[in-house]
């Protein structure tokens, strides 16, 4: 099952990302796919803010993964740069995920046979300059619930859509 919501401003999809963090439990896995310049890494800001990161958080594209501490560990890839799967064996791609902390995983959609059977798949296009629309899918039995969750507390602000 999907979900659709919309933002009309980057605060916006930081907020939204926000709400998302409230729910994220330990070893959640969320996939970020969508152009360069759709929100992702302002999706991620929102994230790590309602975990509770206090320092910068930035794009980790020439890092491949950053690491922040907060009420869970922030893992924060970005795929983008990456030319191979197996070069997720030398970062313990793996590993990370199951290590305690929730992990965000921007341009994850690049390779989809490496992502865990349970993710949430967050697709964002960008309608026009401000305005996004977030297609949201829950794989698997923890992220199905997740989504649901996020999206009833978000639907019922009346703030995305
Ligand atoms: N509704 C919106 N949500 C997120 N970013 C937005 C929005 N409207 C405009 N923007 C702009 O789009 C860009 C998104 O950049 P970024 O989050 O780095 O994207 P990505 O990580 O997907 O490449 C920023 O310049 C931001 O100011
Ligand atoms: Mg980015």
């Amino acid at each position: 099952m999907s979900f659709t919501l919309h933002t009309s401003s980057e605060q916006q999809t930081e907020l939204l990302g926000k709400a998302l963090a409230g729910l994220l439990a330990p070893d959640d896995v969320v996939v970020l796919a969508g152009d360069l310049g759709a929100g992702k890494t302002h999706f991620a800001k929102g994230v790590a803010e309602g975990l509770g990161v206090e320092e910068p958080v930035t794009s980790p594209t020439f890092n491949i993964l950053l690491v922040h501490p907060g009420r869970l560990m922030l893992h924060h890839f970005d795929l983008y740069r990456m030319e191979h799967p197996e070069q997720l064996e030398d970062i313990d791609f793996w590993g990370t995920l199951e290590a305690g902390g929730v992990s965000l995983i921007e341009w994850g959609d690049r390779f989809p046979e490496a992502l865990p059977e349970d993710h949430l798949e967050i697709a964002i296009h960008r309608e026009d300059a401000e305005r996004r629309r977030f297609e949201i899918t829950g794989r698997g039995e923890r992220s199905t619930a997740l989504a649901s969750l996020w999206v009833t507390a978000c639907g019922q602000t009346g703030t995305f859509s």
